[in-house]
């Protein structure tokens, strides 16, 4: 017997998370990425970082097929940010500063940290995807602050 769907999300939203964008290309030039906060270090050696992709995300197939992924660790002043690519369809990187790093998936400006992954894994499990990626280049701010996500809602450190 399963539990309520509902119900589910209302515990899991009980364990805080920071909030990513997921940002990866399709191989063919056109750029993808999605907020996600299912997004968790694996193992260290070698280094190997996890995302949860819906299968019915936009970004899925374009991270299936290109085999890349940049996981951007956003601050706290980019709310607007994860809401944007918290939505589907339209051109999410208008008026979005960034840059292409070594797999030519975006990196975003003014981010607290990101990791530029290569595919090494991936997992079918439900209605995700989880794709192991390894880090070939990534960055950190030291000084930022996170953008947390808890029961539901953006919360910030001192909030
Ligand atoms: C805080 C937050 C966390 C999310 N985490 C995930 C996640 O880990 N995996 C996922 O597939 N979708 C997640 N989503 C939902 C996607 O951001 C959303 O479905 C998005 O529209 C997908 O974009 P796309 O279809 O352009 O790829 C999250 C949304 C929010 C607001």
């Amino acid at each position: 017997m399963s539990v309520d769907q509902q119900e589910f999300r209302g515990v899991m939203g009980h364990f805080a998370t920071g909030v990513t964008v997921i940002t990866t290309h399709d191989g063919s030039g056109a750029l993808f990425g999605l907020t996600a906060n299912a997004v968790s270090s694996v193992s260290l050696e070698p280094p190997l970082v996890l995302c949860c992709i819906d299968k019915g995300a936009e970004s899925y197939a374009a991270i299936a097929r290109s085999r890349v992924f940049t996981v951007n660790i956003l601050g706290h002043q980019q709310e607007v940010l994860s809401r944007k690519f918290a939505k589907s369809g339209g051109d999410k990187f208008a008026g979005v500063g960034y840059r292409q790093g070594k797999t030519g998936a975006p990196i975003l400006n003014d981010v607290l940290a990101h990791l530029e992954c290569e595919v090494r894994y991936d997992f079918d499990t439900g209605d995700h995807t989880i794709f192991v990626g390894e880090p070939i280049d990534m960055s950190m701010d030291q000084e930022t602050d996170p953008l947390l996500y808890f029961r539901g809602g953006y919360r910030n450190l001192r909030a």
